[in-house]
This record gives structure tokens, C-alpha cells and sequence, in this order.
């Protein structure tokens, strides 16, 4: 096996040229999107895609355009909550791959699409001894190709729906230098307050611009009597927002229906726009835009 010492030059790759080129594939691509937004948390299983997607919908509801990037490679959802059947065919012609039509417009790319069966799982390599290292070197690399090569056109919105764990902002950084900005996302237990504090410092030691700490599943209005009760123990989530120095940006209460597919294939929000749960998506989207302007 060589080592660096024994490649003269680049070895003969042209590295810096390919490095290049990608760079203004991927600016390509990006150019017509006013604003790349990134949802995300530390801690899986918070609500970041079920945020992602009720706010794109709130989004097109205010007349803009908006697309989701699913960048959760090992356990993708967008596809399925916007409605996209396994069954639909990517488009993929000269120019890339075009993104799949979402409900209500919203444009969509998410590993999901490319799998082959609905229950198929992302299998980075058939090698059980594969390094942790080697895994994670082709995960950035198919999230880089998806960047790369997906036609949004002209959006006003980018979604970006992140993966857990914090590190995970380094390599969307690396992809999308010019995000908008990112909005974080808790429930009150103490387990995710402790996780999502550590990205919120990690983004705030990279120069990440936040727009904001949202509380999820905040707490929870019993359908029959309409009493409101909590859902988890945890300090304020307010509280985490001050200690970091960032904005508290809104408490979304937990309903059923969030996670109930509707008749109409719609989203949630939707069809509840003036429920609790809406109003408090449509807060979270308001300081997305008052955050932009
Ligand atoms: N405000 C909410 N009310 C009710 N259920 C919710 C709410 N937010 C998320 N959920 C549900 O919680 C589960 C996890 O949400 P998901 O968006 O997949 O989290 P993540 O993307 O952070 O892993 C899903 O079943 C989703 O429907
Ligand atoms: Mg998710």
C-alpha cells in the first residue's frame, strides 16, 4: 500500500481540480434558494421531522416555495409524511435528479426515494467489519452526492431535516456554507435539555446562526375534557434558551394528531390550523421570517 510520502504531486488525481469542480456543482445547484434553513437537535425521536414538515406546510400556506432535504440517511421519514408512495419513480434526467412532489407542493429528496423497497434499509456496505470511520466517509459522501445533484430550481425555502447527534451540522457546513440559519429542537426531559445543549454550544463554537430554540411535545390537551397536563418532567426549556443566550421561539404541544396519517393525505397543520399545535407551528414559522427579513 502506498503512503502519502511515496504519491509525487497529487498522485496524479488532480484532487484540487475535482475539489473544485464539486464546490461549483454543489453552489450550482443552490443558487436559486433564497434561504437554507436546518432543523435539528442533539437527540433523536424529538420531532425534528414532523416539525420540518408542519412548518413547510405553514410556509406554503403564506404563499412561498419550499423544499426538504432529508438528511437523515439511516432513518429517513420525509418522504412518508409528505405522502410519497414507495411506488413513485425518481425522475432523473441530464440534468440531475428532480425532486419528488410532496403534499401541498413541497418538493422533496430523501434516501427513501432511492431505496429500491419501502422496507429496505440503507446498507452503507455488506462488510460486517467495515470500520465505524469507512461508514461514516460514504454516509457524508451520499449526502454529498444528494446536494449535488438534486434540480430544486427556484425555492424560496430549503428545509434541511437533520439526523441526531450534533456532529452532524459539520458536514452540512461543509455543503452548504451559506445556511440561513438553524433552529433547534427539545422536549422538556431533562435526557434532551442535556443533549440539545451540547449542539447549541457546538453551533454557537462554528458561527452556526441560530434562529432559535423550540420546545416540542411541551404538553399535552386531553381530547375529552380539554385539560392540559404534562407530558415529561424537565426544567423549563425557556430556562435552557436563557442560559445559552439564544431565543426561545416557541412550545409545541403534543396532539395525537400530529402522527395520524389523514384521509386526504394532507399534513397536520393543514387541516389544525387553529388548534394549539397550529398556532404554535405558525409561531415557529413567523420567527423563521422575522429572522430572514
Ligand atoms: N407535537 C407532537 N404531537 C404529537 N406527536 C408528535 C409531535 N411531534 C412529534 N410527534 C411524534 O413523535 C414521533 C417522533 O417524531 P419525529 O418527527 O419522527 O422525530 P425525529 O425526527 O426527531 O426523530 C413521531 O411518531 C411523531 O408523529
Ligand atoms: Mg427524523
Amino acid at each position: 500500500m502506498k503512503t502519502y510520502e511515496d504519491l509525487a504531486g497529487d498522485g496524479g488525481s488532480n484532487i484540487v481540480e475535482q475539489v473544485q469542480n464539486l464546490g461549483v456543482k454543489l453552489r450550482s445547484r443552490l443558487d436559486k434558494i433564497k434561504y437554507k434553513i436546518c432543523l435539528m437537535s442533539g437527540k433523536g425521536g424529538v420531532g425534528k421531522s414532523s416539525v420540518t414538515a408542519n412548518i413547510a406546510a405553514c410556509l406554503v400556506d403564506k404563499g412561498y416555495t419550499v423544499g426538504i432535504l432529508d438528511a437523515d440517511l439511516n432513518g429517513p421519514s420525509i418522504a412518508h409524511l409528505l405522502g410519497i408512495s414507495p411506488d413513485d419513480k425518481l425522475v432523473i434526467d441530464e440534468s440531475g435528479i428532480q425532486p419528488g412532489n410532496g403534499v401541498h407542493g413541497i418538493r422533496i429528496m430523501s434516501m427513501d426515494m432511492l431505496l429500491s423497497s419501502p422496507d429496505q434499509p440503507v446498507m452503507w456496505t455488506e462488510n460486517a467489519e467495515a470500520s465505524a470511520v469507512w461508514v461514516s466517509t460514504m454516509e457524508s459522501t451520499a449526502l454529498r452526492e444528494l446536494v449535488a445533484d438534486t434540480c430544486w430550481g427556484e425555492l424560496d425555502f430549503l428545509l434541511i431535516d437533520m439526523p441526531p447527534g450534533s456532529d452532524r451540522i459539520d458536514n452540512i457546513r461543509g455543503l452548504i456554507p451559506e445556511l440561513s440559519g438553524v433552529v433547534e429542537i427539545t422536549i422538556p426531559s431533562p435526557l434532551s435539555q442535556h443533549i440539545v445543549s451540547k449542539s447549541i454550544t457546538k453551533n454557537s463554537k462554528m458561527g452556526v446562526p441560530v434562529i432559535g430554540l423550540v420546545e416540542n411535545m411541551a404538553s399535552y390537551v386531553c381530547p375529552h375534557c380539554d385539560k392540559e397536563g404534562e407530558l415529561f418532567e424537565g426544567d423549563d426549556v425557556e430556562t435552557l434558551s436563557t442560559r445559552k443566550g439564544i431565543p426561545f421561539i416557541g412550545k409545541i404541544p403534543f396532539d395525537t394528531r400530529v402522527s395520524r396519517k389523514t384521509d386526504s393525505g394532507g399534513l397536520f397543520y393543514m387541516e389544525h390550523q387553529e388548534s394549539p399545535t397550529g398556532k404554535a407551528i405558525c409561531t415557529v414559522a413567523d420567527a423563521i421570517l422575522n429572522f430572514i427579513k
